[in-house]
């Protein structure tokens, strides 16, 4: 939000678009990068033949910026249509189980945020996790103020 100040501004003045503004901030962020399946058969995925039994590796990451499914997808727009219907829960019978929960503590935390309206600033470089599974921080230093 501090890189996207006018995002920050349309949910301050909408408040209700904060599930919304919540599932963009999964979207764009994609805090698991991918996951790997075992191709159970033989098939051909976008023009590549797969094996059966070759080990395939799913970028969630770029999924979620894919222009031809997603408008403009490298900009961050709380308000997008279809803004749900991003990768970073995966996909298929193993789509994350926690994801309503995930949501929610998002959506509680931004609630929170906006109600005691607090500006939350970021005043220097976040600490990477040095993985290209988890695509997170482990620090980001921020100044709070009421
Ligand atoms: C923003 C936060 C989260 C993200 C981005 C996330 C992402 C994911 C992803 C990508 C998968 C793999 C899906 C697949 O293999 O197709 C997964 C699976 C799973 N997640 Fe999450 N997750 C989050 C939070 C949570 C939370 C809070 C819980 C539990 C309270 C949870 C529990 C699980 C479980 C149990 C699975 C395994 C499901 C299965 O294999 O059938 N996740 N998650």
């Amino acid at each position: 939000m501090n890189q996207h100040p006018s995002e920050l501004r349309k949910l301050r003045d909408n408040p209700e678009l904060v599930s919304s503004a919540v599932s963009e901030i999964i979207r764009y962020q994609t805090p698991i990068a991918h996951m790997r399946r075992n191709a159970a058969t033989d098939i051909v995925v976008g023009g590549k033949q797969i094996r059966k039994g070759d080990k395939v590796v799913m970028w969630y990451i770029s999924g979620n910026r894919d222009e031809e499914v997603i408008e403009s997808a490298d900009r961050f727009l709380i308000d997008r249509k279809n803004v749900r219907q991003h990768l970073s829960f995966g996909f298929g019978i193993h789509r994350c189980l926690g994801r309503h929960l995930a949501e929610l503590q998002l959506k509680i935390l931004w609630e929170e945020v906006l109600n005691a309206r607090l500006e939350v600033e970021v005043v220097g470089e976040p600490d990477r996790i040095a993985s290209n599974f988890v695509h997170g921080y482990s620090a980001l230093p921020v100044q709070i103020r009421a």
